[in-house]
């Protein structure tokens, strides 16, 4: 039997499905049932009817997943698949804003540990910050991990006033101006799409600005036939999935996340197998952290 035969027969058995974000292998992507971005796969996650999740992401996705659905088992491939921005935000520092601002919201990128969204007020993901941010009654928003992101979601909400972190990407963030520039001069015609975890000098670049799902959806529904993509790299397999006719660029050659390459099928086989992975999470922090969670699933309806 393959190994993909063997997942798909695992799954039965266990009554398991498998979630991946659009980063992960792409023979991982190609035996998901679920595929998506952050916002989608949180969404998703809520109402399977398998009792079983297997998510092909990074460990804040299963957390996530998790406490959205403490009924659920849910099993991560890989342990050790970890965003180091996750982990980019300090405890006293929300503590030092909230003193400072009495009407201050902490926003907190989707993209960190189950203690930072417990100190914070509400979830958002690139797809739904922009939406959020806007109908948050709080003039003062505090940013956390991604100083990107926020910065992105700042310029286009200039009504409110933001508080920074210093947290990012490091995949994003090593993409430069002129790394963008060059591959628009070698590919004039194509067009630019660029994840707002990029830094603003090269998001200033883009003909389109969105996360995972929105690059895909554009460049799908485009009349267009050449793009530069500046995001992770595992985006090209559902781009060229979509787009068989169309011609995909990356933006330098630096576009890889080592934590979600650690996600291989050997690996989702021998989670489903042994039952291995689970993901953990005490009840306290499960109900704290899902305020901020339920919230962004409510204000983004
Ligand atoms: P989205 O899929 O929500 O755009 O997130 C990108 C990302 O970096 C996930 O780790
Ligand atoms: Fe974290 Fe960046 Fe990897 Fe996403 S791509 S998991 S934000 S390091």
């Amino acid at each position: 039997m393959s190994l993909v035969e063997e997942i798909q027969q695992l799954k039965k058995e266990k009554n398991a499905v498998v979630l991946a974000h659009y980063y992960v292998n792409d023979e991982v992507q190609a035996i998901a049932d679920y595929i998506g971005d952050s916002y989608y796969l949180a969404k998703v996650a809520v109402g399977l009817k398998e009792q079983t999740i297997v998510f092909a992401g990074v460990k804040f996705m299963g957390e996530s997943a998790k406490i959205l659905n403490p009924e659920k088992t849910v099993l991560m491939p890989d342990e050790k698949a970890d965003c180091p921005m996750a982990h980019m935000a300090e405890i006293e520092r929300i503590e030092e804003v909230r003193k400072e601002y009495d009407d201050v919201a902490v926003v907190c990128y989707i993209n960190s540990t189950t203690e930072l969204k417990m100190h914070s007020d509400v979830c958002v993901t690139s797809a739904n910050a922009m939406k959020i941010v806007k109908a948050l009654p709080n003039k003062n928003i505090f940013f956390i991990p991604d100083e990107n992101l926020g910065r992105y979601i700042a310029e286009k909400v200039p009504e409110k006033n933001f508080i920074f972190n210093d947290g990012y990407c490091h995949v994003h963030k090593a993409v430069t101006a002129d790394m963008v520039k060059r591959a628009k001069e070698s590919h004039p015609e194509a067009e630019v799409l660029i994840h707002p975890e990029c830094t603003l000098d090269v998001l200033d670049l883009a003909d389109y600005i969105g996360s995972t799902s929105g690059i895909i959806d554009y460049a799908t529904k485009s009349d267009k036939k050449e793009f530069i993509i500046s995001t992770e790299l595992g985006v090209l397999y559902q781009l060229k999935q979509n787009n068989p006719d169309k011609k995909f660029y990356s933006a330098g050659s630096t576009q890889i996340c080592p934590n979600m390459k650690k996600v291989t099928l050997e690996k989702v086989r021998d989670c489903l197998r042994d039952g291995t992975g689970v993901v953990e999470v005490d009840d306290e922090t499960r109900i704290r952290s899902l305020q901020p969670l339920q919230r962004m699933l409510d204000l983004a309806k």
